[in-house]
Parts: C-alpha cells; structure tokens; sequence
C-alpha cells in the first residue's frame, strides 16, 4: 500500500478512510466557512519559479538551522493537539519519526502525551536526545502555566512557542455538529485534574474544545504577558500566530527570539489571509531582528522552496503528520517527512539551489492577476 503514497494527498485520503468521522473532521477542518483554509493552500500556487540553470546540483544540501539547533532540514513539526486520536503512540511516535528525520517537533500543551514521556521516547540508547520545543497556552491559572515551562526546561526542551492566536476557539463548524470531545479512554496528558485533561466536563450541545478554551485559557493576554512569560524562562520565547508587520515590529520590541507566521492552520479568524501572503510583509518588518518561520498550508516540497523564497528560515507542517500517523504510525510520520525530504531536494536542483543560502527572493514571482495559470 504505502508504495503507493506519492503525495501528501496520498496520505490524507487514506487517513480521511481509516479515521473515525469526529475525529477527521476535527483534524481537517478549519473555522466558520474555511475561506481562509481554502487560501492557505491556493496561495502557493500564486507564486511561479524563475530558475537558473547549469549549476552543477549533483549535490543539494538541504541542512538548515532554527535558533542554533542544526536541523537536516528547514521543515519541522508543527503543534497539533490530541495525537492519540490519530494513533495509539500518538506524539510520541512523532516525535521518534522527527528524531529519526533529524528535523525537530512542537508538541501541543494539549498533547495527549506528557512533555517527559515525548522527550523519552527520542531518547536513544546512546543519550541523544531529540530537538523538542514546547508550544505553550496561557492558561488563566499563571502557576500551572508556569508549571507546563518548567517540566518542558528540565526535560530539555529547547524552545517555548507562545500561541498567541487563540484568546478564545474559532468557530468550527463541524465540532460544533459533533459535539466533539476526547474519546473516553485518552486525556490532554500534562494535567492532572479532569477538568483540566479535557476528560470529564459538562460541554453541552457545543464543541466540547470551545468550552474547555472559554472556561480555561486567558483571554485577557496582552503584550505585557510576553515580557512577564520571558520573565520566568531563560528558553528562547517564540510567538506563534503573528500575521502582520506591525505586530512583528511590536515582537521585536518586547524582545522575543523569533515569530511564526501562522493563522493556526486557518482554525481560528476565517477571513484572515493565507500565511504565505503575509510572510513577506513580516520578514520586511523584522529586518532580521528575530528568526521568522511560517506554517499553514504547505503540503509539497515547492511549498517549502516557496516559503524559504520569501524569507522564512523553515516552516512548520501540521495536518500532513496526522495523517502520517493516522497510516501507520510513526512509519507513517517519516514517510511524511521523507516525502518533503525529497520533494524539497528535487525542487531546490531543477531551480538551481545548491543550499539554503543560495535561495533567494528572486526566485520566485508572483503571479499577475492578468495572467493566473
Ligand atoms: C488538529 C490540529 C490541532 C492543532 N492544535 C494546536 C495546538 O494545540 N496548539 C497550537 O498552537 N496550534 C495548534 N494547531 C495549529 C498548528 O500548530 C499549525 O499552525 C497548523 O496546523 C499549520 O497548518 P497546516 O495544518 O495547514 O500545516 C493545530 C492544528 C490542527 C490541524
């Protein structure tokens, strides 16, 4: 069967089949109408390529680097919550198929893993462990939020991304219809009350995820939250879900070590542009300043060459995991990121890239609105 994956698309149809309804629906749908989950996809293929040739690429180094950890390639794992839904190993066989990739991976507040059980199991026998960083929500309770920080520190994380996107869940139409919840057996692993684990709770007729983000998470978040979170980490702070220049400039100037571009996989504000549109405004904003990554939407190695084009140092993938996962586990995590692997190899030698550095904006043009293919 897996013979016949060939593309990202591959591996979702397959997982669309296998998985329960509630479950796909959660892990593929974005908020209200999907405008905006549509437009993450279609934005790639507003760009067109402008190789070079004759450039001797029998050799394409795709190393690349994310706050001074060497990663083998510019494409990382992205938080997505709730792992164990899509495969009884959940995070933590993603994070064996990242480690084995040598490509790092977020793991969600909400995993359905503990942040010690995840570090462990990349833990080789001969101690090298993998490149793990923690995506954080502020919860309204400060000291179990500081808690998730502190056990991420003195497992060896090496990075803490504040989502900043989510002061409340979009509307997602479909778990509204599904009243989704947790399947009975699994639990948001990192906390040890019910309530908190997202294991027992009254949620009504409605998302059970919206009820548990109203009841817990802090909608009052602000600007002075990032300097009081850098306050009690010495981790390098990364916000997850900036999408416009001046909020970068403003990130910058509360002093965080990188930004992600991120619209939360088109899961939260429906009618927000797609990622890729606004990565150039933010990479100009930033005037390397800060690292800047984005996520959202990128399924195929052009993608990722597109993105690096317009001045992302890696990107992110989300959905394309779970449904490795969803396949076959950690076997089908790595197929996933060998699949990019490769597509982004292949794609950087017909373009005439050799390395990272050798990617550049003129690479790419986008296309006129005359003329769209
Ligand atoms: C099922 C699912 C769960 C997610 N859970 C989280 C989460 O817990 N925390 C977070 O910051 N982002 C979460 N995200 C957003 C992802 O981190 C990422 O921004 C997005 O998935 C990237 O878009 P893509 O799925 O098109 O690759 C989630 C996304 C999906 C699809």
């Amino acid at each position: 069967m897996s013979g016949h994956r060939v593309c990202v698309g591959d591996f979702e149809e397959e997982a669309r089949r296998v998985l329960p309804k509630a479950i796909y629906d959660y892990y593929s749908s974005g908020a209200d109408e999907q405008k905006t989950l549509a437009d993450n996809t279609a934005a790639f293929n507003r760009w067109r390529f402008l190789p070079r040739m004759l450039r001797n690429v029998s050799k394409v180094d795709l190393s690349a680097s994310l706050l001074g950890q060497k990663l083998s390639m510019p494409v990382c794992v992205g938080a997505t919550a709730m792992q164990r839904m899509a495969h009884p190993e959940g995070e933590t066989a993603t994070a064996r198929a990242c480690q084995a990739a040598g490509t790092g991976m977020m793991l969600s507040s909400w995993a359905t893993s503990t942040i010690e059980e995840v570090m462990s199991a990349t833990t080789s026998s001969q101690g090298s462990a993998g490149i793990m960083w923690l995506q954080l929500y502020i919860y309204k309770d400060r000291e179990l939020t500081l808690s998730l920080v502190r056990r991420a520190e003195k497992a060896g994380y090496k990075a803490i991304f504040v989502t900043v996107d989510t002061p409340y869940l979009g509307r997602r139409w479909n778990d509204m219809r599904n009243c989704f919840k947790l399947p009975s057996h699994l639990s948001m692993s990192n906390f040890s009350t019910a309530t908190l684990a997202f294991s027992e709770g009254d949620y009504g007729n409605d998302s059970g995820l919206a009820v548990y983000v109203a009841k817990a998470i802090d909608p009052s978040l602000s600007w002075d939250d990032i300097t009081w979170l850098k306050k009690h980490t010495k981790l390098p702070l990364i916000v997850k879900g900036i999408l416009t220049g001046e909020d970068a400039i403003q990130a910058v100037n509360y002093g965080v070590d990188g930004i992600l571009v991120s619209n939360h996989g088109a899961r939260q504000l429906d009618g927000v542009p797609a990622t890729l549109d606004v990565l150039e405004e933010v990479v100009n904003a930033v005037q390397g300043r800060c690292e800047v990554y984005m996520d959202g939407g990128v399924r195929r190695g052009t993608d990722v060459l597109k993105a690096l084009a317009l001045g992302a140092k890696a990107v992110f993938i989300g959905r394309p995991v779970l449904w490795g996962l969803a396949c076959q586990g950690d076997k089908g995590v790595s197929e996933v990121l060998e699949l990019l692997r490769e597509e982004l190899r292949l794609a950087m030698a017909l373009a005439g890239c050799r390395s990272l550095s050798e990617i550049s904006r003129s690479l790419v043009r986008r296309v006129n609105e005359t003329s769209r293919m």
